[in-house]
Order: C-alpha cells, then structure tokens, then sequence
C-alpha cells in the first residue's frame, strides 16, 4: 500500500537536493508517495534552514499548524540544517516530532523513520559516498552534488556546524550521476557545494585528486549534456586556471555568483573571508576581461558586527564598481555556536535597517539601468516552466528568466528569443527561432 508523503523544504539549492533524496530513498525502501495536501498525509517532513535567525523561528510556528491539520496517525519528521544544531531540543519543545535527522545524515531516513524519537545528528557522518536512489522534480535540469559540508570558518556562519567538514565527492560518482541524468532527458546540471572552486582537497577515500576545472573539463566531454551551472564558489579560489576555463568552455553558463559579503578589507578581515575588496575587484576584472558577456551575482551580508559608515560605504563602493546583475542580501543575524556571536560591537537595528535599504536601492536603480540593455536583444532560452496564461519561462546562459507566450511543447527545448518587455525579475519575449 502506497503511503503519502508532505515535504516543505526551506533554504538553499543544497536543501531542495536533500529532499530529493529524502522523497527517493521514502519511494524505493518505503513506498511512498509526494502529496500537497498535507490532511492526507501520513508522513509531513520539514527540510529545515538555519543560515539566519528567521527561518528558525518560522521552523516551530510551521509546527504548530502540521500538528494541528495532520491525520491523527501521521508522523512529523524535521530534517536539515537546524535539526543538525537544535537535536533533541525539536523535541523537547515539540513533543508530537517523530524523528530528527540532521543535514549529513539524510541516507538515514528509513532508518529514523522506524524509531520513536529517534536524533540523528552527527556532522561529522560521511554520506560522500553513499547511493541514494534516484528522483528529481524536474526533468529538464539536474543538481548534482560535488561536496557536502565547508571548510571554511566565516565568522558569521552556521553552515560548518551543521553540514561538518568539506569532503569531495569522487569524480567518479559524479560523472555518473551527471550521465544517468542527461539519459534521463536533463540537458543542464546545477553543482553543488558550498565552496565548488574547493572541489577536489579532500576525499574520504584513495580517489584520483580532480580539482574543480578539471571536473568541468570533464563534465562538458558528456554528449547530451549542454549546460553546466553551479553554485557556490568563493572568490577566495577563483585562479586564473578556473577563471579561463570558465570563459573558454562552451557548455559553462556565462553567470557566475560572487558572493562578496562585504566591500570592506577590515569587515573581510573580520568576517575571515580570506580575500581584500582589491582581490575581489581584480577577480571581477579579470573575469570580465576575458568573458564580457558575464552576469554576475552576489551576496551581501550589512550592519556586521563593528561596520563603521565608511566601511558600509566600501560595499557600496563595489557595488558602483561591479554593477551586479542580481544580489541577495541580508542584515547580519547572530548565529550560535559562531564566532562572531560573541562580538560585542552590535550595530544598532534601525542603522542596519536603513543600510539594508540604501543597498537595496541602489541596486534597484543599477538593474533598472542594466534592463533598458536586454530591450531588443536575442537569447537563447532553456524551457523549465509551464507558467499561468499560457506562457512558458526559462533563462537565458547567463541566467536571465525569461518568458513567452506558449505550451508545455517547448518544455525541456531550447529557442531564440526575442526581449519585448521588461521587468525587475522576469523579462517577456518572441520567439525568434
Ligand atoms: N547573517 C546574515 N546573513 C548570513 N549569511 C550567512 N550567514 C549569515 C548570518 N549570520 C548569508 C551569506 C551567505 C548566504 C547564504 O547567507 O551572505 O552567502
Ligand atoms: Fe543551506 Fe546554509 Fe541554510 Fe543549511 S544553513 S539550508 S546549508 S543555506
């Protein structure tokens, strides 16, 4: 008998891919199946986030309202990066949570599932090599993971708590994985991994040491496949043998996220970045001058701990300098177990507030700038998504979405388009072929 399976996923691209693996391994082991009605389910998952304090706080009220619309029988199960950090205490202040299970320990699901009040949170868990069994939401594009954990200490960040150290996967898997899902109809791949350009310094076995260039030259030999993203590298490893790479290799989407955090060299330094506001600066240099057509985005974290005006004034400067084509940026949020929690120079909430709001602005203003260019331009559209009214969207190489009136035929093609209207963040278009 088939049973259903609510699942809410919070947080990054990573988190989408772990419930991807959560809904496989419940399918083949467990025979379950993906419902939207959650008064029908007899499983409700939460794939939590803890990058910020928000999501956090939105993990127990969300709990509340399953408790109280669940089947009488159903069990609740929270999974990702807070179960990592919070463990047991899910429970103990919602007792009516079957099971948590942390964001390196997902390949235990079945087993947590059979257990009452099991915590399963060991960071240190090596799933690198484990073989999940197989489901995507679509058919079209496919997050492979490269990594899991960080090896980083940003100051601000959770993420090494929760998701542990970094460990490659072997390049093998990988090229496996990637071909099984280019047969399985996928021409793009999404990698993943919180610093990608890391790829390669460690594996938890005897594997041939890849780093991350090779692994692109490597993914573009597949036939079928034709475009590659990925998600995050740092600044921080972005050589000049990665930067080439990334121009020269037709199958690489000419976008690439930055994440500068902050355009201060004292914040950096503070923050533990491992980079200046000049590296960064030279890095977007060299990029551009050897892949103009790149879109770049970034995050940006404001008001840390000690940013003086003149340092929030740094950020701006890059951002005049740089013109991103997108940013995600956020006021800083204390986290536990950081470092930078235990910093005393708080920037005060309304000073934050207004910063986040000079930033945003400014960005707007810059991308308001930047979208009279796209007016008139082709570019070739990957098809994702059916939309309302009868159109269909998708993004262009360099990741602009990107919609036109049509069916679900053009799903999974690629086509010429027209821009013949703009907006903040989808623009419409013609085909043009
Ligand atoms: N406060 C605010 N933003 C944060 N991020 C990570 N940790 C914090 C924090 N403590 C942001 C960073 C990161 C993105 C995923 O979330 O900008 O790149
Ligand atoms: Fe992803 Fe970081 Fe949030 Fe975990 S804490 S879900 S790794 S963004």
């Amino acid at each position: 008998m088939t049973k259903k399976l609510f699942i809410e996923t919070l947080g990054c691209a990573m988190n989408s891919r772990d419930s991807e693996h959560i809904i496989a391994e419940l399918r083949e082991k467990e025979s379950y199946e993906t419902t939207d009605d959650i008064k029908d389910a007899d499983l409700i998952i939460i794939n939590t986030c803890s990058v910020r304090e928000k999501p956090v706080a939105k993990l127990f009220s969300e709990l509340g309202v399953f408790n109280k619309k669940r089947k009488p029988d159903a069990k609740i199960g929270v999974c990702g990066c807070t179960a990592s950090h919070l463990g047991e205490e899910i429970i103990k202040k919602a007792p009516f949570v079957s099971f948590v299970l942390g964001a390196r320990n997902v390949s235990k699901i079945t087993e947590v599932l059979h257990k009452d009040k099991a915590v399963e949170v060991d960071i240190n868990y090596d799933e690198s090599e484990f073989a999940f069994n197989d489901f995507r939401t679509s058919p079209y594009k496919a997050y492979i993971n490269i990594s899991i954990g960080c090896d980083k200490s940003c100051t601000y960040c959770i993420v090494p708590m929760t998701r542990g150290d970094e460990i490659s996967i072997p390049t093998e898997l990988i090229l496996r994985e990637t071909q099984k899902a280019v047969e399985n109809g996928a021409k793009e791949v999404f990698l993943l991994g919180q610093n990608v350009n890391n790829y390669g310094r460690r594996f938890s076995g005897e594997h041939e040491k890849v780093n991350f260039t090779e692994l692109l030259r490597r993914l573009s030999r597949i036939e079928g496949l034709e475009r590659i993203r990925f998600t995050s590298p740092h600044p921080f490893h972005m050589d000049d043998e990665f930067i080439e790479e990334f121009a020269k290799n037709q199958k690489i989407c000419k976008s690439m996220h930055m994440p500068l955090q902050s355009g201060s060299s004292k914040v950096l330094k503070d923050m533990k970045r491992g980079y200046t506001k000049e590296w960064f600066l030279n890095r977007v240099e060299k990029l551009r001058a050897v892949c103009p057509e790149v879109s770049l985005s970034t995050d940006i974290i404001v008001a840390f701990p000690g940013e003086s005006e003149e340092e929030f004034e740094d950020t701006l400067d890059v951002m005049r300098q740089v013109r991103f084509d997108q940013i995600f940026s956020f006021k800083y949020s204390p986290r536990p177990q950081t470092e930078a929690e235990h910093f005393t120079d708080i920037v005060d909430e309304d000073v934050a507030s207004n910063r986040l709001t000079i930033l945003q602005n400014l960005h707007t203003q810059i991308l308001d700038e930047k979208n009279q260019t796209h007016l008139g331009k082709v570019y070739r559209v990957y098809f994702e998504d059916l939309n309302q009214d009868y159109f269909v969207s998708g993004r262009s190489d360099n990741n602009l979405v990107i919609k036109v009136k049509g069916s679900d035929e053009l799903l999974g093609k690629f086509r010429d388009v027209k821009i013949t209207q703009i907006g903040r963040t989808i623009l419409t278009g013609e085909l043009v072929g």
